[in-house]
Order: C-alpha cells, then structure tokens, then sequence
C-alpha cells in the first residue's frame, strides 16, 4: 500500500508538510513529540483504538492488552494509534442493582465517547474494541454515527466453567440462587458453582447478548470473519493465539479500508441488517440484539423496524443450540466453524444476502468461498432441513392493548407460545425478585415488572434476577414475566419485554393492577390486557405520571433523551 500517497485528515491537527498550516499546527506536534512522536510520524494516519478496558470484570479485563496489541499492529502497518478508554457497565454484575441502570446508559454513553475522540482528533481510521454486552453495538454506533473508516474487534468469549462433567456460565450462578432459595441446594454445593462458573477473562460463553451481538456484527460484515467466535484467552488466562492474530488481521483490514476508502456506512446497508437479523433468529440469540440492531440501523441512517424481524421471523428456523435454553457455548461454535460456516448455511439456502461489503474489501459470498461446510454428527448447530424448532420459533414481535408499539417475547424453541392467567404487579424489580424469593408467586400468574422502561428506569434494566429466581424455583413454565425492562441474554421462560409504551408514558401497562387477566398469544402475536375500556378510561383518568427519579446526573440526562425502546431506545 502507498500509504504516504494518502492524503490524511488527521494532516488537520498535525499540519500537512510543506503547506500553509504546518507552522499554525507546531503548538500540536509539539504536544505529539512528548507522546512519542518523530518528524516521520506526521506523515502517518492517525488510527484512534476504542478500549473499553476495566479490570474490573472478566468481560473487559484483558481488553489493555488486546487495545496495546493492536496498536503494534497498527504501528507496523505504517499509523500511530490514539489508544483511549471508555466506561464499561458490567451487566452481570450489576443485576439486579440500582447500578443496572447505567448499564443501557453506557452504550450510548461509549458511542458518544468514540465520536468524541475519533472526531476532535480528526483521526483517519478506528479500531472500536469490545466486550461486555454494551460495548458491542456502542462500538458499532460509534462507527456508524459519523460514517467512519474503521472496523470492531471483539475480546472474544470465556472458555467455559466446568464442575462435575457439566459446562457452566454465568447464568448457571443466576439459577443456582433461585434453586438455593426454593431450598433444592446445598451450601456447598452452591458455592461450587460460584467458584467454577467463570474461569478466567472473556465475556459470557453462552449465546447471551455478548456473543449474540459480536456474531450479528460479523455477519453485518463491520468485524473480522471469524473474530466473534475466536476465544479471549487460552487455559493460562493469556490472550489466545486466534485473538492475537484477530488483532494483526484487523490493523491489515483497516489499512485495507483506509486505501479504498471504504467508509462504515457502505457496509452498514440494509441487507447487511437483514443478514444479521436473520443470523440471531436462526442461531438463538438475544432480544436485546433487537433492542441494539435497531440503535445501530439508526445511527447508520438504515430504515429497520420491528417489523422486518416479524418479516424474516416468517422464514428463518432455529437451528443454534446454545446455552441458554440449549447446551452449548460459544467455543462449541468456535471448534466447528464459527460464524462463517452458519452464514454459509444460510446463503447456500438463499437466506443472505451475498453481495454486502464487508471490512475484507470483500463481499459476503467472496468471504464464504472458502468456508467449510456444518459438519455431519454434531448437535451444536442444526440443519436448515431438520432444524431444532420450525421457523418463526425463536423471537417473535407482539402488539395488542398492552403494547401498541410493540413489545418482545423470546421462544426460543420452547413450545410456549401462549398464557393466560392473572396479573402480580411490581413496580420495580427488586420488588419482584423478594416475591420470588419468598414463594410468593403462584403457578400460572402473570409477573408484571413496570417503571423500568428506557426513561421510566430510567435505563431499562434487565430481568435476569428474577427470570433466573422463576427458573431456579421451578416456575420457568408456569409463571409469564411482562416488563416495559428488558431481559439479559441469559434469560429463558415465558418472557415479554420491552413492552411500549412504557409505564412511565402512560402505556397501558402502567394502569394494571393485581388479578388482572393478561393474555399472552404468541401465535396470533399478541399481548392483551383483559379489563373493560370503561374501567381502564377509569383508571386512566387517576393516574399520575411518577415524579423523575433521578434530578440531575447521567440517568436524569438520559431519562430526558433517550426514546422508545421500539425504535432501539437511542439517544441521538
Ligand atoms: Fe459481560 Fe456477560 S456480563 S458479557
């Protein structure tokens, strides 16, 4: 590559050589030759490297080094990398706290961070690292946003935990507090299970929203074939070899780009999201990836509703079987193909789109020429033909009196798809979860969590506490949980979410009360409130909208912003 050829913007903070403004940028090189820079690196494009690193959580822990690694390598690729942090909100340990509330929060927070630097440094390229849940789609938000050159990099998964011959993930600690609580485990037994769930860095292994997400940017074509299913560390807790060689791989690619000028945007197409809606329905994924796919087709200036996954639902089976309604994490995936090789099933059916550009410089079906076939006598990944459940069987988009704007119910294969019985309404989640906890929920109720919508949390947090307690206590199937929040990736059972409205605007939802009938049809799609209209224009006419939670600070800004969670809950 001719790369001195280039003419770079980051020219604007250094001063192009020789021309009018090089004495006018003097005080900003003088600044660079303390950070390292030499007469020659001016020359260089500036490549601004996104590090959500904290030590804080195994997700994110190993990310410094991955974000130095990648500098190198983009050193030896002729650019001087601006290698910057941002905040990272750990899901699964801030469940079910009020500290939960920033998680949603970070991404855009993240996103606005990545446009921050790349933008005010007037960089050439980006490399947007990630690994917990939110730093995923911020990373791709925050390439969408200003249409820039770059790609994301994900940290890989943990390898998974393992206690008496069974594979364990983070989920399986959620559960195990709900069968502790239902009195099904011993103490010991208990804290087997909190000691072995997570071995070492990495983000969750099963097919929660991490893994979702970092698959649904591979198949957008804005990573690396094969970097979302490439494992963070190896036994020693050392970056894996695959991931080291990711990061080489990504500072060659986004050279590749710059020198083609091929921008976030000419990737980050319509039928680019198709693809990747297609690939979580068929693969099992998360609901949040409709929460985050909808943000990021926003910042991309892509039209994409909830509509087009009801659209692509109709012709998409499930054919991943991963944790957590099925057996397997992600190295499971890693060992037999990875994203590409169910991408290939896919588009040898027809199901996607091969003409989408990715950040190889090449097309989707150019990428997949060489991937292998799914290979024979394994349970990982189904056959199109023979697949784990039909189609239309794993997410599914609900309307009705209680959602008219729509709200999400994960199937996930289960057979599941209608209940009906009477409402126990919580106003927070906390609440909820002592309930469960205390045997206080009866078989056949409908579990409303409400005020934890996108503004009315504010920051709409995830149920897995108590979706995980209802499973842990044996009520995964006999208990419907109804929010305006959202559900981890780990969460299974009779789950609607992101139910819009939300309370705090005054959807229906917030005008439910105790007994109540709630009818849940997944096959008619739709979610109802069972009360006369007389008596909801009753009660309509005596509710309040509750007092702003927070005064000032992130959640206050945010709670202003932020919109609703059927167009992604963005905030720009
Ligand atoms: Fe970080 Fe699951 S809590 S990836």
């Amino acid at each position: 590559m001719k790369k001195k050829s280039l003419k770079w913007r980051s020219g604007l903070l250094t001063g192009t050589a020789g021309g009018s403004d090089w004495v006018k940028r003097a005080a900003a090189r003088a600044m660079l030759r303390a950070v390292n820079f030499r007469d020659e690196d001016f020359l260089k494009p500036i490549v601004t490297v996104a590090c959500p690193f904290t030590n804080a959580t195994p997700c994110n822990a190993h990310l410094l080094t991955l974000g130095e690694t990648v500098s190198l390598e983009i050193e030896k690729q002729g650019g001087k990398p601006f290698l910057f942090g941002t905040p990272v909100i750990t899901d699964g340990e801030s469940m079910g706290m009020e500290g939960m509330k920033y998680s949603l929060v970070s991404r855009d927070l993240i996103a606005d961070c990545i446009e921050s630097m790349h933008e005010s440094y007037q960089a050439d390229g980006l490399i947007a690292l990630c690994g917990c849940d939110k730093t995923i789609p911020a990373a791709a938000m925050g390439l969408a946003r200003n249409n820039s050159i770059g790609l994301v990099l994900y940290g890989g998964s943990i390898l998974p935990g393992r206690l008496n011959g069974k594979d364990l993930t983070v989920v399986s600690i959620f559960e195990a507090i709900g069968s502790k609580s239902a009195g099904k485990m011993t103490d010991k037994d208990f804290h087997d299970v909190e000691c072995a769930s997570c071995p070492g860095n990495g983000a969750c292994g099963g097919m929660y929203t991490a893994n979702t997400m970092a698959s649904a940017l591979e198949v957008l074509g804005i990573s690396l074939p094969y970097s979302s299913s490439n494992l963070a560390v190896d036994s020693q807790n050392r970056l894996s070899r695959d991931k080291l060689a990711d990061c080489r791989k990504s500072a060659e690619a986004l050279f590749l780009l710059l020198e083609k000028g091929i921008r976030a945007r000419d990737i980050l197409t319509g039928k680019a999201f198709e693809n990747a809606v297609t690939f979580v329905l068929a693969i099992g994924g998360s609901t949040n990836a409709v929460l985050h796919l909808l943000a990021i087709a926003r910042e991309a200036g892509v039209k994409l509703d909830l509509s087009d996954f009801s659209k692509l639902a109709e012709k998409v089976p499930l054919i991943g079987n991963f944790k957590p309604f099925g057996k397997y994490v992600m190295e499971d995936l890693h060992k037999i193909g990875g994203v590409p090789m169910v991408m290939k099933m896919l588009f040898e059916k027809g199901l996607l789109n091969g003409s989408c550009l990715t950040v190889t410089g090449k097309t989707v079906a150019e990428n997949l020429k060489e991937t292998g076939k799914r290979p024979a006598g394994q349970d990982v990944v189904y056959s199109l033909e023979k697949p784990l459940a039909a189609k239309n069987c794993h997410i599914r988009i609900l309307y009705g009196s209680l959602a008219p704007e729509g709200a999400v119910i994960k199937l996930a294969g289960s057979g599941i798809t209608r209940h009906r019985g009477p409402a126990r309404v919580f106003d927070q989640e906390e609440s909820a979860l002592e309930a469960i906890l205390a045997g206080k929920i009866k078989k056949g109720e409908c579990l409303i969590i409400r005020y934890e919508g996108p503004k009315g949390g504010p920051g709409m947090r995830e149920m897995l506490s108590p979706s995980s307690a209802l499973m842990g206590a044996g009520l995964g199937r006999e208990v419907a949980l109804l929010t305006d929040g959202r559900f981890s990736g780990g969460t299974h059972g009779i789950m609607v979410g992101h139910i819009s409205p939300e309370a705090v605007d005054g959807g229906l939802i917030a005008l439910v009360r105790d007994g109540d009938i709630i009818n849940i049809d997944a096959d008619s799609r739709t979610v109802d409130l069972e009360v006369a209209q007389s008596e909801i224009k009753k009660r309509k006419a005596a509710w309040k909208k509750p007092k702003a939670k927070y005064p000032r600070g992130v959640l206050a800004k945010y709670a202003r912003l932020v919109g609703s969670a059927s167009e992604g809950a963005v905030t720009s």
